[in-house]
């Protein structure tokens, strides 16, 4: 067995990091680990005092850096989801978590396709003016400049992404 890992999620919203966060923290589980998810939806939800600014952003993500070290030096397997969409702040939990315990995926699943999937209508009322400030069509995302490894949800299936993924952390 691998030691624990933060396995760091990055992609547009719609690109399937919560997927196969969840997924992948199933298959994490069934092989004994204590596993920590830490997705970007569901922790909004418990601490909505921040929104989507650049500023807001970085320091929702600097938290959650915080709370998956923590978590791993607890001996967590750690799965992070967020479109953290700055290299800086990828490059700190890469830096605050070290370099060998962090494995950085990038969700590259065409905006188009995210756009078509439009899950929680988003990037229609984005389209349409109604919310600002969302990733790829008003807020920037910066591509990674060297993930780990590099997903496209719809090139393959969810099944066949997690495995490449198992392979990778095994
Ligand atoms: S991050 O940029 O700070 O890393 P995070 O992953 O926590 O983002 O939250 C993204 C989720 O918030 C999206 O999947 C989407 O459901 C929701 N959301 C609401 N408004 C926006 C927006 N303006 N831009 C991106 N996501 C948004």
């Amino acid at each position: 067995m691998t030691s624990p890992k933060v396995i760091w999620f990055t992609g547009l919203s719609g690109a399937g990091k919560s997927t196969l966060a969840e997924y992948l923290s199933q298959a994490l589980m069934k092989q004994n680990y204590k596993v920590s998810l830490l997705d970007g939806d569901q922790l909004r939800q418990k601490d909505n005092n921040l929104g989507f600014s650049d500023e807001d952003r970085t320091k929702h993500i600097e938290r959650v850096i915080e709370l998956a070290k923590a978590q791993h030096d607890q001996n967590y397997f750690v799965i992070v989801a967020l479109i953290s969409p700055f290299e800086a702040t990828r490059k700190l939990a890469k830096e605050t978590i070290g370099g060998e315990s962090f494995i950085e995926i990038y969700v590259n699943t065409p905006l188009e396709v995210c756009e078509e999937r439009d899950t929680k209508g988003l990037y229609k009322k984005a389209r349409s003016g109604l919310i600002k400030d969302m990733t790829g069509i008003d807020s920037n995302y910066e591509v990674p400049d060297h993930p780990d490894i590099t997903i496209d949800t719809s090139k393959q299936i969810i099944e066949e992404c997690v495995l490449k993924i198992l392979k990778f952390i095994n």
